[in-house]
């Protein structure tokens, strides 16, 4: 059917999720699927969450809050900041859809690192924005921790960037970054806020996509809204109860910044972009503690796990900050990383491959329980011994 559509619609490559657990079993007539592959929390739902869903299922004839009172009031609460800088999404992956289409119009830019998450730049192409990539910062030189992430970032070059396209108008920073699990520290992110606004005034926009927050362990790196707070005019701050609150199912989060461009935010978004359940769970997992401080223990214990694994394998990992870590299964391996990917799957473990981000040689393994961790490095551990034996 001759259908017409616009050229950045018909050459879009639409995202490419973490292979679903049912289907996996479904292609290799598997019983059991470990699936790390899409940092999930592999401790299921908040409990509290769950509890408030249930009572929730009576008023499900009724159209949920648009405004979110609720939500909105324990959010502001707990980052301590007004109810009216806070905009909510249908995941956070929505916030982003809305910054672009509310502060962009086609022929504007958004600016980006090539190994960031990948939704920004589909999201922009989607509505006919370009998306212009820098390079990370691989000076081949090895440090500690971060320091050692070839992948993270080149602040430098994305300043170059602004200076020299004026139709940039948002900048997107994970930080940390998935896949690569790299971070900047608060000084620098400071520094190139200053030097943003410095450059282009309030007509640039600094979104920083914070989804994997609360795993940091890395002491340069503090709590965003500090530096929304210091630079009101030019800081988005994402967050999304995806990740530490196990709810990546509901599709929830917000996004915090100034209320005027909330104001516009509000104005774009479709009404109950939210549903009531997603509404409830949400706000009851902001209070459960306990459930945020276990996934937060578990992942810690399972990020030591695989690095210690890794580095008995002798395959090379990129340190990470998140609840996942970016492997080299070419070095490690001898392989690229769709054909561990592969081989894995087969054995009933999902992996995520990473070629779409311009990393064919790597894959993401995404830190689940330690049953789990300990299952998927098994087969790990055996896919290595038999590539090594077949060299
Ligand atoms: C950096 C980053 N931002 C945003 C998201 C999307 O989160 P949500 O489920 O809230 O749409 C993800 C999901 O993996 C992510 O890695």
């Amino acid at each position: 059917m001759p259908y017409t559509t616009a050229d950045y619609i018909r050459t879009l490559k639409p995202y490419v999720p973490g292979k679903p657990i049912e289907e996996t079993q479904r292609e290799f007539r598997l019983k059991k699927v470990i699936k790390l592959a899409s940092n999930e929390n592999p401790l299921g739902p908040s409990p509290k969450a769950l509890k408030a869903i249930q009572k929730a299922q009576k008023e499900l004839h009724r159209y949920p809050d648009s405004a979110a009172f609720h939500l909105k009031s324990a959010i502001a609460r707990h980052e301590q900041v007004a109810a009216n800088q806070i905009v909510l999404g249908n995941g956070s992956n929505e916030v982003i859809e809305l910054l672009i289409r509310s502060l962009c119009v086609p022929g504007d830019a958004i600016l980006t690192s090539k190994t960031a998450f990948i939704a920004y730049k589909i999201s922009a192409q989607i509505q006919g924005v370009a998306t212009v990539e820098t390079s990370t910062l691989d000076s081949g030189e090895t440090g500690e921790g971060n320091e050692a992430n070839p992948l993270r970032f080149d602040l430098a070059e994305m300043l170059r960037a602004i200076q020299a396209n004026s139709r940039i108008r948002l900048v997107f920073i994970p930080n940390p970054n998935n896949p690569t699990g790299s971070y900047i520290p608060t000084s620098e992110l400071r520094s190139f806020i200053q030097e943003v606004k410095r450059i282009r005034g309030d007509q640039i926009q600094v979104v920083l996509d914070c989804a994997y927050q609360e795993f940091v362990t890395a002491s340069d790196l503090k709590t965003p809204i500090l530096l929304l707070k210091e630079f009101p005019g030019n800081v988005v701050i994402l967050r999304t109860f995806s990740k530490v609150y196990g709810l990546a199912g509901l599709r929830v989060g917000y996004g915090i910044a100034h209320t005027e461009l909330i104001g516009i935010l509000e104005k774009v978004r479709m009404p109950f972009n939210l549903n009531s359940l997603a509404l409830c769970a949400a706000e009851a997992a902001l209070t459960d503690k306990a459930f945020v401080k276990r996934s937060v223990q578990l992942n810690k214990e399972g990020m030591k796990f695989w690095e210690k694994t890794l580095t008995d394998l002798a395959i090379p990992y990129y340190p990470s900050q998140g609840n996942f870590l970016l492997v080299d299964t070419r070095v490690g391996l001898g392989k690229s990383g769709s054909e561990v990917f592969e081989s894995c799957l087969k054995r009933g473990v999902i992996f995520r491959p990473v070629a779409n981000y311009g990393l064919p040689d790597a894959l993401r393994i995404s830190i689940g329980t330690m049953v789990e961790n300990r299952l998927a490095a098994k087969v790990l551990e055996n896919l290595s011994d038999t590539f090594r034996r077949k060299h």
